[in-house]
């Protein structure tokens, strides 16, 4: 564990933000992860240097600066189909996020695979955006949702998901790890329910590309998104697998740019995917630093360590926040992710994240763009604490203080009339 830990000291180091005081002067402690991740120095420079040396447009230009940006844009390519573990590049689209990436492929079913009357299978932990797409959906073509119900611990039981198939299932699609709970939901099992059926299986895979490797052949998925400012990258950029037949299949989702083949007043042909479904200048930059945040990620820190280390501190992190008096750990199913939600008694979990905050803590309090999962669990909101491998466990010392601190000042504070 000390050499885990002497590890997680050392790639800290890499991340300038780290070592900010808050306006109190106290260190910051950054557990607000699953909202966005810290970027490291060599993610940073990519991004600057970028502009500073290789900005050009790409696919358009013959001079060599555009050439460069071409060259370095599809070279980020490659690295994320190596990086999930996709057959080609071809099957890799960039957008701006995991969420354009759910409404992209939501607008293409809508038009070429839902008929009124199909449904959905969900788990009851979607994020509002693997939620709302599909109603937006809903108005045009009456399609309904089916959320599969957690266990009790946040976990997901098969025995649930296969009464949840109906004859009208039309597709899956399901987050591979809670952003409330952390858990981890069994993705491969899943998609060979759905196999077995003939149904198309989309992964909401934001969080659990963060905490472990993605293989979407393995898998087995049809479709499979993320955002590359969880993972360490820019915000601005995400990536949509598509496995081959669908980017034949689906429509493009907006026009435009870099996604036609010939235009005429009569009609446009659009390019093969994945061009087609990369309208206008794309997030250039972006997509290369994200590339260089996989590089920071494979080659310097090491999934075996981020696997080991961060489910060391899942569980120094769940010891340490049950020695609080009155609280509420929602999510201890295995697997998990380094996240805790949490209430602690009656107090307001906006008053804990203020608390924190003033300790210099950063978590996320609210409904965590997940209010259905909150209204399973029948609270409003929570306090999450997320966490990522460069945190350490004096910094979770620090958070079970602050919170024993918080329940003792809330004693001694008469509530509101
Ligand atoms: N989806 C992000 C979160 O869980 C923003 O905080």
């Amino acid at each position: 564990m000390q050499e885990l830990v002497a590890w997680a000291r050392k790639v800290r180091e890499d991340f300038p933000i780290l070592r900010s005081l808050h306006p109190s002067g106290r260190p910051l402690i950054y557990l607000d992860n699953a909202a966005t991740a810290q970027k490291p120095l060599a993610v940073i420079e990519k991004l600057a240097d970028f502009y500073r040396y290789t900005n050009a447009n790409i696919h358009r230009g013959v001079h060599w600066l555009s050439q460069e940006a071409t060259q370095a844009y599809e070279a980020a390519r490659e690295r994320v189909a190596a990086f999930i573990g996709a057959a080609s590049e071809k099957e890799v689209v960039f957008v701006r996020g995991a969420t354009e990436g759910i409404n992209l492929i939501a607008q293409g079913l809508r038009r070429v695979w839902f008929s009124p009357g199909d449904e959905i299978l969900v788990t009851q932990a979607e994020h509002h955006a693997n939620i709302v797409p599909w109603h937006i959906v809903a108005e045009e073509v009456p399609i309904s949702l089916r959320p599969v119900p957690l266990t009790p611990a946040g976990g997901i039981d098969l025995a649930a998901v296969a009464q949840a198939f109906t004859e009208r299932t039309r597709l899956v699609a399901i987050s591979a790890m809670s952003n409330v709970l952390g858990t981890e939901f069994p993705v491969a099992e899943v998609a060979a329910m759905a196999r077995e059926r003939g149904i198309p299986v989309l992964v909401d895979a934001c969080q659990a590309v963060v905490h472990r490797p993605i293989r979407v052949q393995e898998w087995g998925v049809d479709f499979l998104v993320f955002s590359g400012h969880k993972l360490y990258g820019p915000t601005g950029i995400g990536v949509v697998y598509m496995r081959a037949p669908w980017g034949e299949k689906l429509p493009p989702y907006q026009g435009g740019g870099d996604m036609i083949r010939r235009v005429t007043w009569g009609g446009s042909r659009y390019a093969p995917p994945p061009a087609k479904f990369e309208a206008g200048t794309p997030p250039i930059a972006e997509a290369i630093a994200l590339a260089e945040a996989l590089r920071y990620l494979e080659e310097k820190v090491g999934w075996d360590f981020i696997q080991a280390y961060e489910r060391y501190l899942c569980d120094y992190t769940e010891a340490a926040l049950q020695s609080v008096p009155g609280i509420t750990l929602y999510g201890t199913a295995r697997p998990k992710g380094a996240v805790w939600s949490f209430n602690i008694g009656e107090i307001h979990p906006h008053d804990v994240g203020t608390f924190l905050d003033q300790a210099g803590i950063a978590v996320r309090v609210g409904h965590h763009c997940a209010q259905p999962l909150m209204d399973a669990l029948g609270v409003a909101a929570t306090v999450r604490a997320s966490l990522a491998f460069y945190n350490l466990p004096e910094e979770i010392d620090q958070l079970a203080q602050t919170l024993h601190e918080v329940v003792r000042f809330f004693a001694h504070t008469p509530s509101a009339p």
